[in-house]
């Protein structure tokens, strides 16, 4: 098959499909027909989170996935993401117990810390300052390492970490980090968290590769970009095919979200083609603005008291 999806290998030994599809923001009783039709053109990696509020019924589709015998379960490659409110090392276990029951799982492939934040068990409100705790990363880690142990996590990793963030972790860890997933796109290429993860064999995975158009806070519509459109011409595919492209070209993996059965299909054919050196190198010069600042974790007379702390730089 000429376009055959690519994987990339990670530190544990394993290979992560390097498209997977996104479930943030896809609604439940659309999500678990999004995970079938997308398994069945072919993708292998699905992104979940227990936060994302729908793993019950990612979990009923891969049941029945299955059931079906259209894929087995070590063909696939499930992700899950530890919520702010269970970083205490005995939530830690029961938020990863909670997602395999969900998922109908015995095991994820990977399991990510979801931010570099605290919050107290209970609570939903992420703006108000009291839902906060001090975070205690290295503690919370080490429960991450417990579940590495056990075998129900085959890999595991942290989201939403600036560059100093994931040194600082990987300066504590007895298993380090075998992905790193940020926001990534063409508009916020994370060059210097690249390098760093080049350098110390961790992986890297994109999220809002499309620069997750309609979302309050992002306001750069990749595929609106003018670079993009214009390679997008260039090499006769579409905008969001350029944009993930330019990603796996970029040495990482990415999480398209998509609920429209043509749209997932489309975000898949990326394989067995290339943006031409001369314009892949143009991307450069796109001038870079993270989107997801999260401000809402900020509070002055709390444990992130501004964007340029929480990102150490980064923004
Ligand atoms: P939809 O689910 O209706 O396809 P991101 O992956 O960066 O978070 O972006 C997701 C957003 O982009 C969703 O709103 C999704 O809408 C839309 N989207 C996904 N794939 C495409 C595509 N190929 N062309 C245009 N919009 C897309």
């Amino acid at each position: 098959m000429a376009n055959a999806l690519v994987s990339f290998r990670l530190n544990t030994g394993a290979m992560i499909p390097s498209v997977g599809l996104g479930t943030w923001q896809a609604p439940p009783g659309v999500v678990g027909d999004s995970v079938v039709t997308a398994v069945k053109i072919g993708y292998r990696h699905i992104d979940c989170a227990q936060l994302y509020g729908n793993e019950k019924e990612v979990g009923n589709a891969l049941k029945k996935l299955f059931d079906e015998g259209v894929v087995k379960r070590d063909e696939l490659w499930i992700t899950s993401k530890l919520w702010n409110t269970h970083h205490a090392p005995e939530d830690v276990h029961e938020a990863m117990n909670g997602s395999l029951s969900d998922l109908q799982l015995d095991y994820v492939d990977l399991y990510l810390m979801h931010w570099p934040v605290s919050m107290k068990k209970g609570s939903v409100d992420v703006t108000k300052r009291e839902s906060y705790t001090k975070p205690d990363i290295p503690k919370t880690w080490k429960a991450m390492e417990e579940l590495y142990d056990s075998g129900k996590a085959r890999a595991i990793g942290v989201c939403n970490f600036s560059t100093k963030k994931l040194s600082d972790l990987v300066g504590i860890s007895r298993v380090p980090p075998a992905v790193v997933q940020v926001e990534c796109h063409p508009v916020w290429q994370q060059h210097q968290l690249h390098d760093f993860c080049k350098s110390n064999n961790i992986h890297l995975t994109g999220y809002s590769p499309l620069g997750s158009p309609g979302t309050a806070f992002f306001h750069a519509d990749v595929m609106k970009h003018p670079l993009v459109k214009s390679v997008a011409e260039k090499t006769g595919k579409s905008p969001a095919q350029v944009a993930l492209r330019w990603g796996l070209q970029s040495g990482h993996s990415v999480l398209p979200k998509s609920t429209n059965e043509s749209r997932i299909q489309s975000n898949f054919d990326v394989f067995g083609w290339s943006i031409p050196h001369d314009l892949f190198s143009l991307f450069s010069d796109i001038r870079q603005e993270r989107q997801m600042k999260a401000d809402f974790f900020i509070h002055e007379d709390g444990f992130h008291k501004s964007l340029e702390d929480f990102w150490d730089g980064e923004i």
